[in-house]
């Protein structure tokens, strides 16, 4: 039991390594100014972040109600380093774009994919995380590849980046397709026989198979899928908070915190094993 966990907990830290070549690739920026520790005009402002609190080990709730996660630990220190201060609102993924457009949340954090549709309505800041997607299916299926996928019902959370692939694999109507308010309902719904596969970030699957053992899923990976960087999102234009989280960021990275977090949650450290270097990195960051 214990080596099975620590055995799956290895595969996750190995699958999700790529994320700290970006933290070693993205250190240029060091700060300028001296960070802002009590900027008098600021000082009281405390910046909403929303987050769609149902993707663990990024985001979730405790027993307690209490939004926790890397994505979460990750934007404390960052913002702390800054000199800002966050509280973390729990905001449902299909409105999660519209509500930082609207002003009703400064700062989005929910394992949100860069990309290049995206930058044009939001601003991103330096990538803090690599991730590829992953394909989930029960233990006795036979799929092996994502083109398998093309015939099959497949769930995927709604607008998120497994939908976009999906949609490119069978088109973006295909009614095989079943799109899910939250990864977990896709999840469950392969759990009752609904769908045949579902297609998610690759860490969220990871731990979805590994605390539910009982589901009998297995994971199916494919060279096809992107590969993809994580952001902090912030209103379009609003470069001031942009700048600040970077600092963070960029702060978190060169004392550490960065590093004392990823072995937290994925159980290796950062910097213990060999940073190869991430060409992806360099093309996250525009
Ligand atoms: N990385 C994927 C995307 O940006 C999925 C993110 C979903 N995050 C969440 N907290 N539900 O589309």
């Amino acid at each position: 039991m214990t080596n099975t966990f620590s055995r799956r907990r290895h595969l996750l830290a190995v699958a999700l390594l790529s994320g700290l070549a970006l933290i070693a690739c993205s250190k240029k920026e060091a700060p300028t100014a001296a960070p802002a520790a009590s900027a008098p005009a600021t000082a009281s402002r405390v910046y909403a972040v929303g987050t769609d609190a149902a993707y663990a080990p990024f985001e979730s709730q405790n027993e307690k109600g209490e939004i926790v996660g890397f994505d979460i630990d990750v934007v404390r220190a960052a913002a702390s380093k800054a000199g800002i201060e966050v509280k973390f609102v729990n905001t449902p993924w299909e409105g999660i774009f519209n509500a930082l457009n609207q002003g009703d949340r400064d700062i989005l954090v929910s394992a949100i994919t860069i990309t290049d549709a995206r930058k044009q309505t939001m601003d991103f800041s330096s990538p803090y995380f690599d991730a590829v997607q992953l394909i989930a299916v029960k233990t006795d299926s036979k799929v092996a590849k994502f083109d398998d996928l093309k015939t099959l019902k497949v769930g995927v959370q709604t607008g998120t980046t497994g939908d976009e692939a999906v949609s490119k694999l069978q088109g973006k109507n295909s009614p095989n397709i079943k799109r899910f308010e939250s990864t977990p309902l896709a999840l469950k719904e392969l759990e009752s026989g609904g769908i045949d596969a579902v297609v998610a970030d690759n860490g969220v699957v990871i731990n979805y198979v590994a605390n539910n053992v009982g589901s009998k899923f297995k994971t199916v990976s494919d060279n096809s899928f992107a590969p993809e960087q994580y952001g902090l999102a912030v209103k379009k234009g609003n470069t001031e908070l942009l700048a600040k989280l970077n600092q963070g960021l960029a702060g978190i990275k060169a004392d550490g915190t960065y590093d004392t977090l990823f072995k937290k949650y994925f159980g290796t450290s950062a910097g213990a094993v060999g940073v190869k270097a991430a060409p992806a990195a360099s093309a996250g960051i525009k």
